[in-house]
């Protein structure tokens, strides 16, 4: 098993209260981890972040490590290269960063020969109040992946490409959408961390960017908020905190969770749906599909919702249904120009 140690360590999940840059270097390969998720600190005083968000800190566990805004260009140039040669090729990274330090990820991104993908913009609930602009509420997170290799992106890992959203549209294409609306999560009276990133959104970057078994990579854990979302969804995890209070109390939460508590609770598309792609098609599914569409056609169905339903049935996906029923594979066209498969008039 490949956990990304150097020392071959066979540990699922393994964590350093050091500091990220010198840490990398000791500790991790090149090369060797799948995915990293990682929410730097923003350097505009995120450890009195209480007077930005007006908010009550009774619950914050002491200890988050600001990075100088003079100190900020240098120490994204170095933490950025550390994550660019840990990543396997065809590796992704995910960094969550707010609009002030931004031009510096970008600029230290750009020193790399990580690929961008997407600037994804983050949308969440409990803005920043002000009153003389515009309440600022959301973050962005830049998508890169490593050259090499084909990257990997779970296309249909949480909505097949038939399933409709409430007003019709298609729930995959929403959802592959690069604004994501996802609420912070709000925790009265429990202890948590700065910055908490959300289960949900960490969920959503870690399903569509890696898969169970790999290993995934924060660089800043905070809360442990990616380690836990990724023992969740059954990937081994990788990370450093600086921070001793954050590091030591996080890690007991951590350790009592059990792998893959999260399994269950995710979106996921129907079950079995796929269960026939990438096989070749029988004669006999062949035709029934060419009947079932016929047949559908007849009863006033339309074309869309016969071939999600054809889908379905026949567990195969929305565009290989149309191939079929368009006749544009070989064995349809010579099944729809073929008198003796007594299909009906209609095909
Ligand atoms: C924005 S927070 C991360 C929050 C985390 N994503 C979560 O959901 O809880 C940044 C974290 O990086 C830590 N940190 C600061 N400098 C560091 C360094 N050089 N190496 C490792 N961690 C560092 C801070 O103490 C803080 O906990």
């Amino acid at each position: 098993m490949n956990t990304g140690l150097k020392d071959n360590n066979s540990q699922r999940h393994k964590f350093f209260n050091e500091d990220c840059i010198s840490g990398c270097k000791a500790h991790l390969g090149d090369d060797s981890v799948d995915l990293i998720v990682s929410d730097p600190p923003y350097g505009i005083q995120g450890d009195k972040l209480d007077k930005h968000y007006n908010r009550n800190e009774n619950h914050v566990i002491d200890g988050y490590v600001e990075v100088p805004a003079s100190e900020y260009p240098a120490f994204s140039e170095n933490w950025i290269k550390q994550a660019e040669r840990i990543l396997k090729p065809g590796g992704s990274i995910y960094i969550v960063s707010g609009y002030t330090n931004l031009v510096h990820i970008l600029n230290a991104l750009q020193k790399t020969q990580l690929q961008e993908k997407n600037h994804l913009i983050w949308k969440y609930n409990f803005g920043v109040y002000t009153r003389t602009k515009y309440i600022s509420s959301h973050y962005h997170i830049l998508y890169y992946t490593k050259k090499g290799k084909r990257h990997t992106f779970n296309t249909f890992a949480r909505y097949a490409d038939f399933e409709k959203s409430e007003n019709g549209g298609s729930s995959n294409y929403k959802d592959r959408e690069d604004v994501w609306i996802i609420n912070r999560e709000f925790k009265p009276g429990q202890t948590k961390n700065k910055n908490e990133l959300p289960t949900q959104l960490l969920i959503k970057m870690i399903q569509f960017s890696s898969n169970e078994g790999d290993v995934v990579c924060d660089m800043f854990l905070g809360s442990f908020s990616t380690a836990k979302v990724a023992k969740g969804l059954n990937r081994h995890s990788i990370g450093f905190e600086i921070s001793k209070s954050a590091f030591d109390h996080q890690k007991r939460e951590f350790e009592k969770l059990e792998t893959g508590y999260l399994l269950d609770q995710i979106r996921k598309p129907p079950k079995n749906l796929f269960l026939n792609q990438g096989k070749p098609v029988s004669s006999d599914d062949l035709i029934q599909i060419l009947r079932d569409h016929a047949s559908h056609l007849d009863c006033g169905m339309s074309k869309k919702k016969s071939i999600q339903k054809l889908s379905e049935k026949f567990g195969r996906g929305y565009w290989s249904i149309l191939r079929i029923i368009d006749g544009t594979t070989n064995k349809s066209a010579e099944a729809r120009s073929s008198r003796s498969w007594n299909l009906p008039q209609l095909l």
